[in-house]
């Protein structure tokens, strides 16, 4: 992962760049970066604000054989890998799932998997990365000024981007390779468990349009959440499929 590195100053996207150089046969393991994103894309057809220089807007290419259905899975890998990274600089964070990392309640990062490919057959995937490295309050649009913070405003202090870079592709490598050479995505899931910020909480999601209350449990070897709700019924959910907010 990161053997090779396209690097621009400014681009549309990120992820949009790695689509079009993995639809061009760009190999596993191709990382795109940019120094500002003019039209950085989040979940859900939302916009990410991507300021020049103040944060960290990168896509890994990568074209596993694995369903579709598991892409799941590596969303976790990537939560996990940057969560530890993050980690590594000194900022203890805590994972939201499915793919946002957030502090003292505030989301710094936020993770975009897009994929191609067939009913059950993935030809690649385009994992997006953004991380509020080093903004200021005033960098954040104003209407998600309370819902944003960055590395730089908790710290007190600028990161060093490249540092947490590196760090993160590292952890995603040794993450990555354990799911594709010993199918084993244990290691990532537990990072996600144990900081977790929804596990052992109440939480309130929307499931196909209709709000519900449940508690976080768990979440299992597929990348689902796992809640109980008020009768004590069981159930997973897929990533994507809710949005989940603490209470
Ligand atoms: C989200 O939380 O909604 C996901 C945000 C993902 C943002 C990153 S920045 C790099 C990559 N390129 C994009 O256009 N989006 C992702």
């Amino acid at each position: 992962i990161g053997r090779e590195i396209f690097y621009f100053d400014t681009l549309d996207s990120t992820n949009l760049k790695a689509k079009e150089l993995a639809a061009n046969e760009q190999k596993e393991g191709t990382v795109v970066i940019a120094e500002e994103q003019t039209n950085g894309r989040g979940r859900l057809g939302r916009s990410w604000s991507s300021p020049k220089k103040k944060g960290i807007w990168m896509s890994i290419i990568l074209t596993p054989e694995i369903e579709p259905t598991d892409a799941a899975k590596v969303t976790q890998v990537a939560a996990a890998a940057v969560w530890k990274g993050i980690n590594e600089v000194g900022v203890k964070t805590q994972i939201k799932w499915p793919n946002d990392i957030v502090l003292n309640g505030k989301k710094v990062c936020g993770v975009l998997t897009e994929m191609s490919g067939e009913l059950n057959r993935l030809n690649y995937l385009v994992v997006g990365i953004g991380i509020n490295a080093n903004m200021s309050d005033e960098d954040f649009p104003e209407e998600i000024r309370g819902l944003a913070t960055s590395l730089k405003i908790e710290l007190n202090k600028e990161v060093e981007r490249k540092e947490l870079i590196g760090r993160i592709l590292n952890n995603f490598e040794e993450l990555y390779e354990e799911l594709i050479h010993n199918n084993s995505i244990d290691k990532s899931i537990k990072i996600c468990v144990e900081n977790s910020a929804l596990i052992g909480k109440d939480v309130r999601l929307i499931l196909k349009g209709k709000e519900e209350e449940a508690k976080a449990i768990d979440i299992s070897k597929e990348g689902e959440l796992i809640i109980q709700d008020k009768n004590g019924d069981i159930s997973k959910i897929i990533s994507g499929e809710v949005s989940v907010r603490g209470l």
